[in-house]
């Protein structure tokens, strides 16, 4: 076992604890867009926070592990330098859209000035949808950069094709829950009324 070994199992790691906390997110994310009260909004915008517990260690090995591992395989392949674009945009994308959006609700909600409605439609805006399903297709794309080493366009057109295949995705997903959830208030309040009627 040499260090380039030990490197690219911190590496794998931080892939692996990377898809953990998008995953974690995801889930945030459906809470947080079924959410009809303050109450309900308290424990996705506050946890959401504490993501940031596993996405910084994840990025840094990333990285770092990334930039070692690429200098010691001594290749000009141009999926390195686009694997490193497209980490940042990740990390830059999560902080900028989804953490300041995250920030602003948590702010709505600790100062109670603002109306219900529009924390709510804060929270449910197609910002945050549209910036996970962004950042978890790049993941994937990245993974293929990894495994598969390919030249400059297959590399750009898998990053593109996987970066928009995951916010078409979460979009669809998004409608899908939205629905299905409709179709649950609509039954729930059919069976009252026969309750009520009988
Ligand atoms: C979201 C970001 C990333 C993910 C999910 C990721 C994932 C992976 C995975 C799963 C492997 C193992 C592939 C294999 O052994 O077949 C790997 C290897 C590697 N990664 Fe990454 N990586 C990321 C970012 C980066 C960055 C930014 C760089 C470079 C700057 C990089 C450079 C490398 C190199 C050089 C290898 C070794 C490839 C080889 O041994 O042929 N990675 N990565």
């Amino acid at each position: 076992m040499n260090v380039f070994s030990v490197v690219l199992f911190i590496h794998v790691l931080s892939a692996m604890a990377l898809f953990i906390a998008i995953a974690l997110e995801g889930a945030l994310l459906v809470r947080l867009r079924s959410a009809r009260d303050r109450e309900q909004l308290q424990f996705p915008i506050h946890a959401s926070r504490r993501l940031g517990m596993i996405y910084a260690p994840a990025f840094l090995g990333l990285l770092l592990g990334g930039i070692y591992l690429a200098s010691q395989l001594g290749s000009r392949a141009a999926w390195i330098p686009l694997a490193l674009g497209a980490t940042l945009l990740m990390a830059v994308a999560g902080g900028l859209i989804t953490g300041r959006r995250m920030s602003q609700l948590r702010k709505m909600l600790t100062t109670d000035a603002d109306a219900l409605e529009s924390l709510l439609s804060s929270a449910k805006s197609k910002t945050l949808v549209v910036s996970y399903g962004f950042r978890a297709g790049l993941a994937v794309g990245i993974v293929f950069l990894m495994t598969a080493t390919p030249a400059l366009l297959t590399s750009l057109l898998a990053l593109g094709t996987s970066s928009v295949a995951g916010i078409l995705a979460a979009l669809g997903l998004q409608r899908f829950s939205l629905r299905s959830r409709d179709a649950c208030n609509y039954r729930s309040a059919g069976t009252s009324q026969v309750t009520q009627r009988s």
